[in-house]
């Protein structure tokens, strides 16, 4: 089978079809919306889905996987989530991987490699606290570590301006020390040969004049090929909440 992958937070399996193509095959994933579920196991259909909350996943109920991953929830990180990381019960969630990282531990079978993706935030969050927290965590259940923010837009020939951080941690030091981050790739494909402009969609679907962020969408999106996000977002952190 080769390596095979859990995944925590698998949400609509992003992560994990990133992974299948990369020549791994995800066998289990835990995600607590019944919505995302319908998505994942749409795409994933040999991945055996828990659908439930985390709290509730024990190691036990987890098969062998070489890979642990989980792009566990941002938006205590996120500057649109207004920032408060452990403080906000999502913030937390990241202590649930390590609980079940521990349980693996004790159990003498602690998945080779753990990959977690974050939003950029979480570098700077609480002057460095949060990050900092994260990567003892993970050192003291015995992993090496290596993390980096990469671009949607830089690796995957995908319009989008999305930055986030990966840390990647190996049981094994010399891996880790012999890890090699992707190469960048040019990106060529544009908003327009993504998205049919021609198609309608139900009304609904549409964000409409006279919702509250119109203004500042308008203001934002200059044209059909960018749509500063990272900017957008920044504002909304600083207006109330919605
Ligand atoms: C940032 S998203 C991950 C998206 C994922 N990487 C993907 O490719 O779709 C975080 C996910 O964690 C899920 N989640 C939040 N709280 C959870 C909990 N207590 N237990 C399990 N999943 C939870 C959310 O429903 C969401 O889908």
């Amino acid at each position: 089978m080769g390596y095979s992958l859990g995944s925590l937070f698998a949400g609509i399996g992003g992560i994990d079809l990133g992974f299948e193509q990369a020549g791994f095959t995800p066998i289990w994933a835990n995600e607590i919306d019944k919505f995302c579920e319908v998505t994942f196991r749409a795409n994933h259909k040999n991945t055996k889905l828990v659908v439930d909350d985390i709290y509730n996943v024990k190691a036990r109920d987890i098969p062998n996987i070489s890979v642990l991953a989980g792009g566990f929830p941002c938006q205590a990180f996120s500057v649109a989530g207004y920032k408060k990381g452990f403080e906000d019960d999502r913030g937390t969630l990241f202590f649930q991987i390590a609980r079940l990282l521990r349980e693996f531990k004790e159990q003498n079978r602690l998945p080779q490699v753990v990959f977690l993706e974050n939003v950029k935030n979480l570098y700077t969050h609480d002057g460095g606290k949060t990050f900092r927290a994260i990567k003892n965590e993970l050192e003291d259940i015995g992993y090496y570590l290596v993390d980096k923010v990469l671009n949607t837009c830089e690796y995957g020939n995908a319009p989008q301006n999305r930055e986030r951080i990966y840390i990647v941690g190996f049981l094994d030091k010399e891996k880790r020390d012999n890890f090699k981050w992707i190469e960048p790739v040019k990106l060529t494909n544009t908003i327009d040969k993504v998205i049919d402009w021609d198609k309608k969609v139900d009304e609904k679907l549409y964000y409409a004049k006279g919702m509250k962020c119109y203004p500042l969408l308008a203001e934002n999106i200059k044209n059909n090929q960018t749509a500063n996000t990272n900017l957008i977002l920044e504002k909304l952190a600083n207006s109330k909440p919605l």
